[in-house]
């Protein structure tokens, strides 16, 4: 096996996008193209990867970072001169260069790993992987001779009528030999349709000089698509989306609907998890066994555990304990820690704060900035009033802590161990552990009140 590098071309502005987004920048399931690029040429093992950067080049390394060398391409002037940018780094280095575009996210190591194999054991200068594809359209074409060789490539924009009834694409992926493509690269001109440099055209002059010039047909087409446009964007997410679905059924995960459910690529699910429609699991998220998530949840970044249920309710950069109940309607925000057994109800905000074991918050009531402990009772309606405008304040409400409906607690302040809070309170200062600490107006009534006020109205 020779020495094995690799170009990513991810210069262009991809005008027909239509955004002020760099093409290759445009997330499919939330990871830009060329880093899903960068990580399946990456997976095959390679002594240096060099990606073309034009448009957006910084943000591009921002997102590639230590993985890949860069190089400029100061002027798009196609993708034949983007490989050639690539000249001194690789042109003495004995080996086999592949070229992949950063606008197909959907091509697997597996296929690049065959493409190698192919090229290497047929001993070819160049290899192109193609694909037979049901609309042509777009694509160049895989032009044949008598003999099945392949001849060269032709631009969907260049073809005549009868190339364009070619069903074999070119995948703008290619394996070659690194001395013969950058000797080939110098006689590329710029003579088309689209006055650029193609890349492509190395295959006639390679095969004009009577080197060996192959393909390597994959029959995984939807592969390949490249993407161009956001109709093309969509469909990139949905192979995509059911490709990741269909890796967690078969690590035994149950989702319910395929099709409506969006899972990241770099979040891990355990075994026996149970997804139900309308869900998305985004970033690092790892859900543990057994858990229940959804229908419609949304969590990014979270740690759930094992058999936690998740209804409705939205979960962001925190870690939810096992046998944990949240929802319906409930937001967990940054920085919550829950722990294992508690409950998380309807239309409650939990925000930078623990719970401990067992505890409850169940209906309305935010919860923010505390340090909650084990077994507390958090009534209806409670609010942690932990912000004066200009800072933060931490409240601590101890284990076994009984906090009534309806209460405001004014941080910073502590809810010692095993006390009461009664209902409609406004704390201020430190309840005692034990202690029941009532802060509000007393109640008074005045007898037949109502009754003189009715009568004062009706005699107007
Ligand atoms: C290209 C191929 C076409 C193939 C298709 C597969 C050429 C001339 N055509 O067409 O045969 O069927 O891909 O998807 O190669 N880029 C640069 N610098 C440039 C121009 C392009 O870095 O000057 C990059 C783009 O960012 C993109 C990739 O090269 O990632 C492909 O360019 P694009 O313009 O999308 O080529 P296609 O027209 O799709
Ligand atoms: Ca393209």
């Amino acid at each position: 096996m020779s020495k094995r590098y690799a170009i990513i071309l991810a210069a262009g502005q991809g005008t027909r996008m239509k955004s002020k987004l760099y093409k290759v920048l445009h997330p499919v399931l939330g990871k830009p193209m060329v880093e899903h690029v960068l990580e399946q040429v990456k997976a095959i093992g390679l002594e240096e990867i060099v990606t073309i950067v034009g448009f957006g080049s910084d943000q591009v390394k921002e997102h590639l970072g230590e993985e890949s060398k860069f190089v400029l391409q100061a002027e798009q002037l196609g993708t034949g001169h983007a490989v050639m940018q690539a000249e001194s780094l690789l042109k003495d280095k004995e080996g086999t260069t592949i070229v992949v575009c950063g606008d197909t996210p959907l091509i697997t190591k597996e296929t690049f790993q065959k493409l190698f194999d192919h090229h290497e054991k047929a001993g070819s200068k160049a290899t192109i992987l193609t694909a037979k594809a049901p609309n042509p359209t777009g694509y160049g074409r895989v032009i044949r001779n008598a003999q099945n060789e392949v001849e060269r490539i032709v631009e969907q924009k260049d073809a005549s009528p009868e190339e364009l009834l070619v069903d074999e694409i070119n995948t703008g992926t290619y394996c070659f030999d690194n001395q013969a493509l950058f000797e080939a690269l110098q006689e590329v001109s710029n003579d088309n349709a689209q006055g650029e440099y193609y890349l492509p055209d190395v295959i006639e002059i390679l095969k004009n000089k009577s080197e060996k010039v192959s393909a390597f047909l994959t029959p995984n087409f939807d592969e390949t698509l490249g993407v161009n446009d956001r109709v093309a964007l969509a469909q990139a997410e949905k192979t995509m989306k059911l490709r990741i679905n269909e890796y967690h059924m078969r690590n035994g995960v149950s989702i319910i609907d395929p099709d409506n459910t969006y899972i990241q690529p770099d979040v891990v699910i355990e075994q026996d998890v149970v997804i139900y429609p309308g869900s998305m699991i985004s970033g690092t998220s790892v859900i543990k066994e057994r858990a229940i998530i959804g229908p419609n949840s949304e969590i990014t970044n979270c740690e759930i555990g094992e058999e936690t249920i998740v209804k409705q309710s939205v979960a962001t950069n925190s870690k939810i304990g096992n046998r944990v109940n949240i929802g319906p309607f409930a937001h967990i925000r940054p920085e919550a820690n829950i722990g294992d057994e508690a409950k998380i109800g309807n239309f409650v905000e939990i925000k930078k704060a623990e719970l401990g074991h067992g505890s409850k918050v169940s209906h309305l009531s935010y919860i923010g900035d505390a340090q909650v402990g084990s077994n507390v009772n958090v009534g209806c309606g409670t609010i942690t009033v932990n912000y004066d405008g200009k800072n933060k304040y931490l409240t601590t409400i101890e284990d076994d802590a009984f906090i009534g409906c309806n209460s405001n607690l004014i941080a910073p302040v502590t809810i010692g161990k095993g006390s009461y809070v009664a209902a409609g309170s406004t704390i201020t200062k430190d309840v005692p552990s034990e202690a029941l600490s009532v802060a509000r107006a007393r109640q008074s009534n005045k007898e037949g009140y109502a009754t003189r006020i009715k009568n004062r109205q009706k005699d107007k």
